[in-house]
């Protein structure tokens, strides 16, 4: 069955099935109705404006299309099924149900390609605020995590080799502060964005006196794009915004890398809620982190739409093309994926518990004290390229007895670490001390992170206010 068509005059022909399937967007575009429906209140509003319209012809369309809108929120199963090309067919074939004629004349001086550019950055709107709602709870989960493992101890690594104490805390906030610039990315990407193309037409503009500036304010925009081909033919703003999911995705998939590592047997210094993890069908004894394995999957999926819609646009000759309608299901994917994802991270975030005697125990093996003594002899005068020599030497030796550096014999000790008699090496090494040392701005310190979460609590206050 084919749809109702918004042009034809010049074919005569039936279109191919199989091409008629292939060419139309309803079965995803639909998602843009409530917009579309809009931009087209807005639209007959302009017409109105510029004369084109009588008063009462703008009054019968608005008030069509404002039913039209609460018909399809109640009944969406209407556009399912319907077999219009494209959401605009949709909309003009319904309101031609309602208002006979004068449907027809709604589409004067507009084309689909001012109208899904209009469409896509007012869903756009919506999305990027609610996308920025959770990331902001996400952070929320990560400040709460921080401040009930301010002073848990556990092995930072570099090169995945244990390297220095830090706080289980200072980690949630590292996600915390990737989390942040993540939205923040999205909030540039969103501000740009808030420019109308409504009345641009086709690619040339509108022929028919539009205040478009009294139309962009009407839709709620900031200002009115300033070049036609530009507002009919751009995809940069959903390519920054895809970009942002991006970012977020990646920072997602690396806590969740990092908590995967952490729930393992190897570590044992977190286990995942019930709530996200799930058994085996043969091994009974088995908790898996799914939801983090799906999560750092996923992010896979979100690159995949980054790409496919920057080469969308690669060397794409002005103005509009076909072409420019495959973007739609990259960025609707896109934005599902990486919402959901943050919605089930902070889940994770929320259930996990760390284990403060495992973590504890792995700080002190693999001697993430070197450096602290490296520092402790520095304060006694000796250079430090010197004391990272003799700390190397020191570690060598403790590797050969099996011991802890602060547990050294005497005669080994003052072989190597002569400056340091006398000193109460078990204290100067314990882990609370090599933590609290690093309390200057950005360290891992328990009082640093104490007082990041107190700034990182007015800043979420503050964040959507
Ligand atoms: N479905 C189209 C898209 O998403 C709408 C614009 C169609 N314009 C056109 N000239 N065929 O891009």
């Amino acid at each position: 069955m084919s749809g109702p068509r918004l042009w034809g005059g010049r074919q005569s022909g039936a279109l191919d099935p199989a091409f008629e399937a292939f060419n139309r967007s309803l079965p995803f575009d639909r998602r843009l109705v409530d917009e579309d429906l809009v931009g087209s209140i807005a639209w007959a509003r302009a017409l109105g404006g510029a004369g084109v319209l009588s008063a009462p012809e703008v009054e019968a369309l608005a008030d069509a299309l404002e039913s039209l809108r609460a018909e399809v929120a109640a009944h969406p199963e209407r556009l399912a099924e319907s077999p219009a090309e494209d959401v605009h067919a949709f909309v003009e074939s319904a309101l031609g149900e309602k208002v006979g004629d004068l449907a027809k004349r709604l589409h004067t001086g507009r084309s689909r390609n001012d109208q899904v550019a209009t469409d896509v950055r007012l869903f756009l709107r919506g999305e990027a605020k609610d996308l920025d709602r959770c990331l902001r709870d996400l952070v929320a989960e990560l400040v709460s995590l921080a401040e009930r493992e301010a002073e848990t101890p556990l092995p930072g690594y570099t090169h995945l080799q244990r390297a220095q104490p830090i706080t289980a805390g200072h980690h949630a906030l590292c996600y915390a502060e990737m989390l942040a610039r993540d939205a923040g990315r999205l909030c540039d990407a969103a501000a740009r964005l808030d420019e109308s193309p409504l009345g641009c037409g086709a690619l040339a503009g509108t022929a028919f006196p539009v205040d478009r500036e009294a139309l962009a304010a009407d839709l709620g925009f900031a200002r009115a794009a300033s070049n036609s081909l530009d507002a009919v033919a751009s995809r940069d703003g959903i390519l920054e915004v895809v970009f942002a999911c991006t970012t977020a995705m990646v920072t997602l998939s690396r806590l969740a890398e990092d908590w995967i590592f952490f729930a393992s047997q190897e570590a044992g210094f977190l286990t995942m809620g019930d709530e996200v993890t799930t058994g085996s069908s043969l091994m009974p004894q088995k908790k898996n982190p799914d939801a983090l394995e799906l999560i750092r999957g996923k992010c896979a999926r979100v690159i995949g739409h980054l790409t496919a819609l920057a080469s969308l646009q690669k060397g794409l000759p002005l103005a509009y093309d076909k072409d420019l309608q495959e973007d739609k299901e990259a960025l609707f994917d896109a934005l599902d994926t990486t919402r959901a994802c943050l919605t089930v991270t902070a889940t994770c975030v929320r259930t996990a518990r760390y284990r403060a005697d495992r973590c504890r125990a792995a700080c002190a093996t693999g001697h993430l004290d070197a450096t602290d003594l490296a520092d402790l002899l520095v304060a006694r005068g000796v250079p430090f390229r010197d004391a990272h020599h003799k700390v190397g030497a020191a570690v060598a030796a403790a590797e050969e007895l099996g011991c802890v550096l602060a547990d050294l014999p005497a005669e080994v000790r003052d072989e190597h670490l002569p400056e340091l008699g006398g000193v109460a090496l078990a204290e100067e090494l314990s882990v609370e001390a090599i933590l609290e040392r690093r309390s200057a701005l950005g360290g891992t310190a328990p009082s640093r992170v104490r007082a990041e979460v107190k700034r990182w609590k007015s800043r979420l206050q503050s964040w959507n206010a």
